[in-house]
């Protein structure tokens, strides 16, 4: 009796420190989602920001998560996009925390130049495009980059630039849900197409003719189109491309380019997770393979990828990240980070400095950078060996998992999320459902509780 005592009360103070970690990140969707009267402050909020409501899904199913543990249930928390070590406290790579640490004070409190300090806009190139950056520079690309609080300022800087007010930027249909605020903060709204192709289709894990046919019709109703995708080891679902898919995607967004000369084409490559994936830099290898086997590069098409240090280099709070834009000509290059340096001035003025300052340093010494990797890599197995685990629970039970293979997440199809995640709530399995199915929050699950996600999956369907 005792014992179980004292484990209710471990499990309480686990999830309440986590609580206090996450209470400022939830604090806005909370006061927004809870209880709020709609009509309140219609007079001052113009009519863009009386669309703003509260958003608490993810919220609403962790403290449900909490409430189950607090009653003394063994329950599994398979919600927060956070990662967590197996005893559910946040893990943290300890090679950052102690450089952060060491930093001197005035790296602290000082402003970053306004782009960006250049040590730092230097390593958001390597870390955009890891040992192929030395080939696509010999092969005549140029690149640009722009410091950003997290991976979200750069999505916002290309949001607020590379399309035309009014425009759709054109997504996969399951996508991290603030991509819509984003874009609709900078007047613009979306197209989708299908996250996976049909069973037919010869390419795996990217439906190339779904891009094609959108992505035309687009091209005939704005002078300027841009996409958004977050490869590899894509939220909500875990999917990577492979080598043969990212160069099908490239190919049709090139031949789309040469094409419609008169529409700008960009194609944003969200790397948020990309450090912890099987394939880190697989863009870049394949658009250096592209443009050594002679694929002409269209003057109106753009890549740009959005850096985040937030979870690669666990430094969530800390807001640092960079969009990295890649052409080959130098003028449009420069350019473009004048425009982005601009806008980040106008909106945020300079993105921190610590972490900027911090990292560079950490990864221009090779023994420290090394030691970087030694713990991205003890998070990453907490990763894989969660993933291993379910895809084999799953695949013994019968559940039908969507392909997952990298990153914090995986991914259940289902017409009727929330009467799934429901079901498996009853089983004590906290999930999060979500726009057409229910994402399993693996960075949270500690490995031994995994076989009970998938049974809990399998009674549900049963
Ligand atoms: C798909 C995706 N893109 C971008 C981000 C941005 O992260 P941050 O702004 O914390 O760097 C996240 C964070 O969860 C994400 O999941």
């Amino acid at each position: 009796m005792h014992r179980q005592l004292a484990k209710i009360l471990d499990s309480i103070v686990i999830y309440n420190n986590i609580y206090n970690y996450l209470e400022g990140q939830l604090k806005e969707e909370v006061c927004n989602g809870r209880g709020m009267d709609d009509e309140a402050g219609v007079g001052l909020l113009n009519p863009y920001a009386q669309t703003k409501v509260g958003n608490d899904t993810i919220f609403g199913w962790w403290a449900r998560f909490q409430e189950a543990v607090a009653s003394g249930a063994d329950a599994v928390n398979g919600t927060i996009g956070a990662l967590l070590e197996d005893d559910g406290s946040l893990a943290i790579n300890q090679v950052v925390d102690a450089a952060i640490r060491q930093a001197p004070p005035v790296e602290i409190a000082a402003y970053a130049p306004l782009k960006g300090l250049p040590a730092f806009l230097d390593l958001a190139v390597t870390l955009a495009l890891g040992e192929n950056r030395t080939k696509l520079e010999q092969l005549g690309i140029t690149t640009t980059a722009t410091a950003t609080p997290g991976g979200s300022g750069a999505l916002y800087l290309a949001a607020a630039n590379f399309a035309n007010r009014g425009d759709k930027v054109l997504l996969r249909d399951r996508h991290w849900g603030p991509y819509k605020g984003f874009l609709n903060g900078c007047g613009l709204t979306y197209a989708t197409y299908p996250l996976l192709p049909s069973k037919d289709s010869s390419i795996p894990y990217v439906d190339i003719a779904g891009f094609n046919s959108e992505l035309e019709k687009l091209c005939q109703s704005q002078d300027k189109v841009m996409t958004w995708l977050n490869d590899p080891a894509h939220n909500p679902t875990g999917l990577s491309m492979t080598a043969e898919g990212r160069m099908a995607l490239l190919d049709a967004i090139m031949e789309s380019a040469s094409r419609n000369e008169n529409v700008g084409h960009t194609l944003l490559l969200d790397a948020a997770y990309h450090l912890y994936a099987d394939e880190p830099h697989g863009w870049a290898e394949t658009i250096a393979e592209a443009l050594d086997n002679g694929m002409p590069w269209p003057e109106n098409l753009l890549i740009t990828i959005s850096v985040s240090l937030s979870k690669s280099h666990t430094v969530y709070g800390l807001r640092t990240g960079a969009l990295v834009s890649l052409h080959p000509d130098s003028a449009v290059t420069e350019r473009i980070g004048t425009v982005m340096g601009v806008t980040g001035r106008q909106t945020w003025s300079a993105a921190p400095r610590i972490a900027q300052y911090t990292v560079s340093t950490m990864h221009a010494d090779e023994q420290s950078g090394a030691a970087w990797a030694g713990e991205r890599d003890r998070l990453r197995d907490l990763l894989v060996t969660r993933r291993n685990a379910l895809n084999e629970s799953c695949s013994k039970l019968g559940v039908p998992l969507n392909p997952t293979m990298d990153g914090f997440f995986a991914w259940i199809e289902s017409d009727d999320p929330t009467a799934l995640a429901e079901a498996c709530a009853e089983q004590d399995v906290y999930l999060v459902p979500l726009t057409g199915g229910v994402r399993i929050g693996l960075c949270a699950v500690p490995l031994s509780q995994i076989p009970r996600v998938a049974e809990a999956l399998a009674n549900a369907l049963a």
